[in-house]
């Protein structure tokens, strides 16, 4: 925060790292990320989970190439630690973006893998970084493993993945988590502060068709590819859940450092559980504290109307 003059502050723009598997809702993530001025995307590192790795390295470079942006993107591992990759074509479709036509990218693939990328990039940061994994968490496990003495560069972990109150993709754990556990584990574990936007928080985050209709309606170039998106997901929840919206996870966790004062968060203790037959990659949550250190500040929920009005606002700003 820099003080120019009495009673008028400028706050910095939070730097960040954002990894995803682009994916509908890590598309808007990314949208909502690059046109919000409390935010500095530093790099993108691209996970494997929505689809494979070939794909959503693609849909990455595509959406940002979509919005005009420079940053440097990475390709992330092509499977999990120590499993065997699960994927989301039925939530995602075959290309883990379908919906909208988006033009072939003019960014390239950065030369560097996502987890020397993201160790170049807090290495160079005169402040620490915040990391957004909106996907499986094996790139920020990697790069905590191969560089512990980054650790002190990271500021936080804001993610979307987990639950405190049942799963989405088993009755115990949520996507995200499921896919890859043992990284969970180490980054929940790893002393980082971690902002959990699970599904606690995100089955509350659901657009509707007014929603999308609504951001149709600005009429630009980038609130138009949000709608289509938003088209595409919308069908799958309406067909496949009864939340009477489409529950736009991945923002959930850029939004939250844009203005935590949308959201409701709790201190608690998280761990993940790797071995369970029933509840493997389950989160664990306790708010008691008793169990362990309150490691985490879970989300459990949002004014929904500010909630839209910030993606509104955001996609307003986009040409
Ligand atoms: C998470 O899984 C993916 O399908 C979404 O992109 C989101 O990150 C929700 O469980
Ligand atoms: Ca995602």
């Amino acid at each position: 925060m820099i003080a120019v003059a009495k009673n008028v502050v400028i706050k910095k723009p939070i730097p960040v790292i954002m990894d995803c598997d682009p994916g509908h809702d890590d598309a808007i993530a990314l949208v909502l990320a690059y046109a919000s001025p409390e935010i500095e995307i530093l790099a993108v590192t691209t996970s494997a989970g929505n689809q494979t790795i070939d794909k959503t390295t693609l849909n990455a470079r595509k959406v940002l190439s979509f919005l005009g942006s420079d940053v440097p993107v990475a390709r992330g591992a092509s499977k999990p630690l120590f499993r065997e990759l699960i994927i989301a074509p039925q939530v995602h479709g075959e290309s883990g973006l379908d919906g909208p036509t988006l033009p072939e990218p003019r960014l390239p693939e950065s030369p560097l893998s996502a987890v020397e990328l993201a160790a170049k990039t807090l290495r160079e940061s005169d402040r620490p970084v915040t990391l957004v994994p909106t996907g499986a968490l094996t790139n920020v496990a990697a790069l905590l493993l191969a560089h512990p003495e980054l650790k002190h560069k990271i500021e936080r972990i804001s993610l979307m993945g987990g639950s405190a109150s049942g799963g989405n993709w088993t009755p115990a754990a949520e996507f995200n988590i499921l896919v890859d556990p043992e990284a969970a584990h180490l980054v929940f574990n790893s002393g980082i502060p971690v902002t959990m936007c699970g599904l606690d928080v995100t089955h509350q985050a659901l657009v509707t068709r007014a929603d999308t209709e609504r951001f149709r309606a600005i009429g630009k170039r980038c609130s138009t590819m949000v709608a289509e998106l938003m088209d595409f997901f919308v069908k799958f929840h309406e067909a496949n859940f009864s939340f009477g919206g489409s529950p736009l996870h991945d923002p959930c966790a850029v939004a939250w450092l844009i203005d935590p004062t949308i959201f409701t968060t709790r201190k608690a203790h998280v761990d993940v559980e790797c071995r369970g037959r029933l509840t493997v990659g389950a989160t664990v949550a306790d708010f008691s504290g008793k169990s362990g250190p309150m490691n985490v500040d879970l989300v459990t929920g949002l004014d929904l109307e500010r909630f839209i009005d910030l993606l509104d606002g955001a996609l307003r700003r986009l040409d």
